[in-house]
């Protein structure tokens, strides 16, 4: 049977979200939720490259949302930096008895992970509504929860386990976001978002707590730590102009430590350029990016992601591949018994949307 959706957000995942939603045999689109006065009143259509035929109009007002007949909302707006107001909205759309797959609010990945003053309001309203809450994505998301869960099955006599991202994002139109928030073109004496303490293990942490609780190591501690590469001249990318001396390339990486050494590690090398930063890890020649976990025991396993979208670009493919990988998982968090759930709660959840089926 088909789901009730409503988008709420159409910035670049939500974008995609829509466009995958507005297609999708499955899914019934009855609502959109816009923040932008130029948005209001357009058709979902034409806030994500279809014809403007759905006949459903983006709104602002979220009372009139509420009240529709909906299973489920697809939350896709910025929430990271705005948790004191998205935490409330979650509460309210959750209370009103409709599930919430989300790739907004990283912290949720792993809700055993998140702090209390955000896990305890959501969990109230989703009890009082029946319902449940399901963030994920593809990093934090799918590269630190499905990939190192399939790579253990292979392994045995585990020294460590990594998670990579290693990806050039020059392609990522988000300079506000991520290009804030990384630090992307600033100068050295900028602090971005992500360097300050605590904000990476508040972000990732979750992908590899859920992964040392899945191994049964009980870690002493998640270290985090940031680091960045400037440009030696300027030059210009779809993302931004990087000025001489900004950065130009990120490198993060959070380190569950246990046994005296690091077990579960997550590490990000986002470039602006390929050439940036020669000595730090590397996606395979040829490669603009790749999400890999290593296993590294007796025998040691490797997995290797690589996505891509319509258009060729590595970029748009993670931005699909994050909005599928809520879109995807509707089904089974609308069966979930309430609650905050992580990707552990649910059943394997892949597209069964065939090309030419019905
Ligand atoms: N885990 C992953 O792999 C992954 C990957 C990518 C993104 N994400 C997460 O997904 C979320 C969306 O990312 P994105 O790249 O789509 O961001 P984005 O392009 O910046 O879009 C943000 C959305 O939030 C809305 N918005 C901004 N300010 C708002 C406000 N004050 N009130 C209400 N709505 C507001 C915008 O509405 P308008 O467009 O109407 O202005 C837009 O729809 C973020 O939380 C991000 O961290 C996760």
């Amino acid at each position: 049977m088909g789901h009730r959706v409503i988008q709420w957000g159409t910035g670049n995942v939500g974008f995609h979200s829509l466009h995958h939603i507005i297609r999708h045999p499955d899914l019934e689109l009855v609502g959109v939720h816009a923040h932008s006065p130029e948005k209001i009143g357009q058709d979902a259509g034409s806030l994500c490259g279809l014809a403007p035929e759905t006949g459903i109009v983006a709104t602002n007002d979220i009372d009139a949302l509420l009240t529709l007949d909906a299973d489920v909302v697809v939350y896709t707006v910025k929430g990271e930096t705005r948790p004191h107001e998205v935490v409330p909205e979650l509460e309210r759309i959750l209370a009103s008895g409709k599930n919430v797959v989300s790739t907004s609010m990283i912290f949720l990945i792993y809700p055993q992970h998140a702090d209390a003053s955000m896990r305890e309001p959501l969990e109230k309203a989703c009890q009082a509504g029946r319902v449940s809450l399901y963030v994920n994505g593809i990093d934090p998301g799918f590269s630190g929860d499905v990939l190192p869960l399939a790579a253990l099955q292979l392994a045995d006599q585990i020294d460590e386990i990594r998670v990579q991202e290693l990806c050039d994002y020059s392609t990522y139109e988000d300079p506000e976001f991520t290009g804030v928030s990384f630090g992307f073109g600033r100068p050295a004496d900028y602090t971005p978002p992500m360097a300050r303490a605590g904000v990476l293990r508040a972000g990732w942490g979750g992908m590899v707590q859920l992964v040392a609780d899945q191994l049964g190591v009980e870690l002493d501690e998640i270290r985090e730590s940031y680091d960045r590469r400037y440009a030696e001249a300027a030059f210009d990318t779809p993302m931004m102009h990087v000025a001489k001396g900004t950065c130009a390339a990120v490198r993060f990486v959070l380190e569950g430590m246990a046994h005296g050494r690091p077990v579960v590690v997550t590490e990000h090398v986002n470039r602006l350029r390929q050439d940036i930063a020669p000595d730090w890890p590397m996606p395979p020649d040829g490669r603009p990016g790749v999400h890999r976990c290593i296993v590294k025991g007796n025998p040691s396993v490797a997995l290797e992601c690589f996505v891509e979208g319509a258009d060729g670009d590595h970029n748009t493919g993670g931005v699909q591949a994050t909005a599928l990988r809520v879109i995807n998982a509707i089904q089974a968090v609308c069966d979930c018994a309430p609650g905050l759930v992580s990707t552990l709660d649910l059943p394997y959840t892949p597209s069964r949307n065939v090309v030419g089926g019905s």
